[in-house]
């Protein structure tokens, strides 16, 4: 029988992880224990010090497994942990490690028809005896990996959100960094949405509450109706790869005019596709935004629009290596 995959945790055979201390990071070693010891000071409990990537390892139509640009996940990364005062990963030994734990699991990685993937988390922990409020001395710098198939359903199925009346991160705040504290600041919505029926809720802007920012944890991006890929830009967004990606493909594949512009919740009817996009999300194809009481419904709502099925196809096909890789973006392990 055809193995499901959803989106929950499963152990693999080993995760990897590395310690600091006095100053520097040990060699790091893959573990079979799937859970911590930890101080119950540990800053990351406390005082929210934690950063996280999210990323994926695909099976190739040969049976190679390869990664989608790594070395940007090493780039925010580093990012992320110094905006929180934690010693950054240098991106050399980031991709290095997520290599060794991918290779040490690769029977994990499902196969290429699945079109599931094995998902990879990195993430580092401020952790030791604390109390005061200040960087931690010690630190754990972890990656865990999981098979996974979609997070929002199929590509096939255009997806209810449902606008925020809470922000998710302050406008000078942690937003364009992966820090756990967002998500923690994203939880009660994001249940209440889908206590609602809906699959997400929709961030505004956190200044005024009028543009379009993030689809939970995933970019939103749109296809206006004269063709063009329009997506917002603010210092709380998160700057996906998965996002950046499909703007270069966008642009240089299918030859479309980019526009990175703000996008108001009250004026969508200059969109004719519109849609979530990320790791964990891929693309994920918005039927509708309900605002104030009010929903709008965009007019590709019953199923993926056609040029939003075309950037599935370019993204998802370079990924798994069934489309060429134009811009050296895979990196096979
Ligand atoms: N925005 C948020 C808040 C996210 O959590 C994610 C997921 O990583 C994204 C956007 C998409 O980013 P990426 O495409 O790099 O996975
Ligand atoms: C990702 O796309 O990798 C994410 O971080 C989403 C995750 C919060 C489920």
């Amino acid at each position: 029988m055809e193995k499901k995959y959803g989106f929950a945790y499963t152990k693999t055979h080993v995760n990897f992880v590395s310690y600091y201390k006095d100053g520097a990071w040990d060699e790091g070693q893959l573990v079979t224990d799937d859970t911590l010891t930890l101080s119950k000071m540990s800053t990351s409990l406390h005082y929210g010090q934690e950063a996280f990537e999210g990323m994926k390892a695909y099976r190739r139509p040969d049976g190679d497994v390869q990664l989608f640009r790594p070395y940007e996940n090493a780039k925010r990364f580093k990012m992320t942990c110094e905006r929180i005062m934690m010693p950054a990963i240098d991106e050399e030994v980031f991709v290095r490690a997520v290599i060794n734990t991918v290779r040490a699991n690769i029977d994990f990685v499902p196969p290429h028809d699945s079109r599931a993937t094995l998902y990879i988390r990195p993430y580092m922990i401020g952790i030791g005896h604390n109390l005061g409020l200040k960087p931690s001395n010690e630190y754990l710098f972890g990656i865990v990996c999981v098979p996974v198939g979609t997070y929002f359903g199929p590509a096939s199925k255009p997806v209810d959100v449902i606008v925020s009346d809470v922000d998710r991160a302050a406008p000078n705040g942690t937003g364009h960094v992966k820090v756990g504290g967002n998500y923690a600041a994203s939880l009660m919505v994001q249940s209440r949405a889908k206590q609602m029926g809906y699959a997400d809720a929709l961030f505004l802007d956190p200044i005024s509450h009028t543009k379009i920012e993030e689809v939970g944890a995933a970019n939103f991006f749109a296809i206006t109706k004269d063709g063009t890929y329009l997506t917002p830009t603010s210092p709380s967004i998160l700057k996906s790869i998965t996002n950046m990606s499909l703007m270069t493909i966008a642009e240089h594949v299918l030859h479309m005019p980019i526009s990175r512009d703000d996008i108001l919740i009250d004026h969508l009817d200059h969109l004719e596709e519109a849609g979530a996009c990320g790791t964990a999300a891929i693309i994920t194809p918005i039927a509708s935004i309900t605002h104030h009481g009010k929903k709008h419904v965009f007019p590709a709502h019953e199923t993926i629009g056609k040029t939003t099925k075309k950037l599935y196809e370019l993204l998802t096909g370079i990924q798994f290596g069934d489309v060429p890789d134009f811009d050296h973006w895979t990196l096979k392990i």
